[in-house]
């Protein structure tokens, strides 16, 4: 397994271009499956999910072309398999969002039942409630969640109100519903703007989704879809990882093809705390960290436009170098904490009482031998290595590699001193 051997201690300096969404491509990809006809992607992230999701799709009988690095073009005119098999649900949850085109376009999708990952338990049962809201039959065999849609193979539309914020389950059921007969109303929706981006993405395919981005989402089912092209949005957590990376470092940075007004929460977060950001314009945000130094802010994590669980841990190590005692409430996911006890043997002083970590700073962070375990608290340990003295060995990076592209020669392009190395090499 790679490791990162980080030198910790430069402010770092210069530009960096974000990649796109990876929480938007996965769906996206996703959607081919509606269509017989060709969807074109562009600006898919290469990173581990995403080629993931490609071989789902792949297994599935599609084809995926990929002409340019970032451009996927995906082809479902044939599909052989209606099952996402456990091997790759296992390894990648993302992948139960085959299940509402499979059931949408076929009548008929198995898919294995996630189990619980590092971060929660992470159910579907909303997604599965939501489906049998349009009229599919729902049931779990050694396993597998079985899904098949009624008399003549076609979902009908329906309402379905989460009981809870979820964005798969949001996507599933959109994707889902597209192909139904009649309407569907899909009421306390997620709002993230990956969300919207997925009906943006149908829409050119010509579903009939209104009202995506707010929450109450109308999808009019029509017969059939086709072909479409699309450019995956900018990932916010990206984005929201090198501005914290400048504030950590005590650099400054230029952070380029970004959405500002995705990260608005994560932007006025920040700015309290004492980060300096400009918006220079549609797609580029300046950052430094203020001469008066970092305070301590309190964050609550929940559903967009709060401030997002997947920058939660990146935050925290922020608050490790910031004035004064924060408190860090995850509400989202139940065990998503793992990073602080890393960064605890790093130096820093947080305490954990249920879903609230207690962070006083500032401390001075000494590198030590950390292990990520799962993608948001790996970039969390890439910052906090950064911000500290001496060097940090990140064990288990794979997990950063599932979401993050490049990442460490983008920060090496920035003056860090981060090298992989390889499994051979330790
Ligand atoms: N939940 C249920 N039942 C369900 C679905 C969700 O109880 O049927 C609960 C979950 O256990 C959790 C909450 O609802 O407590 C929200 O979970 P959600 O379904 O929104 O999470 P997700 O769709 O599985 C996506 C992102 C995650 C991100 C969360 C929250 C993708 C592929 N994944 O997961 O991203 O943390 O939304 O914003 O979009 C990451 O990128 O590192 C990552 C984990």
């Amino acid at each position: 397994m790679d490791k990162f051997l980080i030198t910790g201690g430069l402010p770092l300096s210069g530009r960096v271009v974000v990649s796109g969404a990876k929480n938007s491509a996965l769906p996206c990809m996703a959607a081919a499956v509606l269509t017989p006809e060709t969807v074109t992607l562009h600006n898919v992230p290469y990173v581990r999910d995403c080629l993931t999701q490609r071989r789902l799709l792949e297994d599935l009988g599609a084809t995926v072309l990929v002409p340019e690095l970032r451009t996927h073009k995906i082809t479902a005119t044939p599909i052989e398999l209606f099952e996402a098999p456990y091997e790759l649900v296992k390894t990648m949850r993302a992948s139960v969002l085959a299940l509402g085109p499979l059931l949408a376009r076929f009548g008929k999708a198995k898919v294995s039942l996630p189990g619980g990952c590092a971060i929660g338990t992470r159910p579907i049962d909303l997604h599965l409630e939501g489906l049998k809201a349009l009229g599919a039959e729902v049931t779990l065999e050694a396993g597998d969640v079985v899904a098949r849609a009624p008399k003549r193979g076609r979902l009908r539309g329906g309402e379905m109100h989460f009981e809870k914020v979820t964005v798969t389950g949001t996507e599933n059921l959109l994707m889902a519903a597209t192909l139904a007969e009649g309407k569907t109303v899909l009421h306390n929706a997620a709002r993230e703007p990956e969300v919207s981006d997925l009906a943006e993405l149908l829409n050119r395919m010509g579903a009939r989704v209104r009202g995506a981005g707010s929450p109450t989402i109308t999808i009019e089912g029509v017969e059939a879809l086709g072909g479409a092209e699309h450019t995956i949005i900018p990932d916010r957590i990206e984005t929201g990882t090198f501005l914290i990376a400048a504030a950590i470092t005590g650099g400054e940075l230029e952070i380029k093809d970004c959405v500002p007004e995705h990260s608005g929460i994560v932007i006025a977060h920040l700015r309290e705390a004492g980060v300096e950001i400009e918006e220079v314009n549609q797609s580029t945000l300046r950052v430094r960290r203020s001469s008066k130094g970092l305070v301590a802010r309190d964050v609550v994590t929940e559903p967009h436009p709060r401030f997002p669980t997947d920058m939660q841990a990146q935050y925290m190590a922020l608050m490790t170098q910031a004035e004064g005692r924060s408190m860090i409430t995850e509400t989202i996911f139940e065990n998503r904490f793992m990073h602080a006890s890393e960064m605890q043997r790093m130096g820093a002083q947080i305490h954990i009482d249920g879903r609230i970590a207690t962070v006083e700073g500032p401390t001075q962070l000494m590198g030590a031998r950390v292990q990520a375990s799962d993608l948001r608290a790996s970039a969390c340990l890439v910052l906090a290595g950064l911000a500290a003295s001496g060097e940090t060995i990140i064990d288990r990076v794979y997990h950063i590699d599932r979401g993050y592209e490049k990442i460490e020669m983008k920060l090496r392009a920035l003056g860090a001193d981060i090298e992989r190395l390889k499994e051979s090499e330790v």
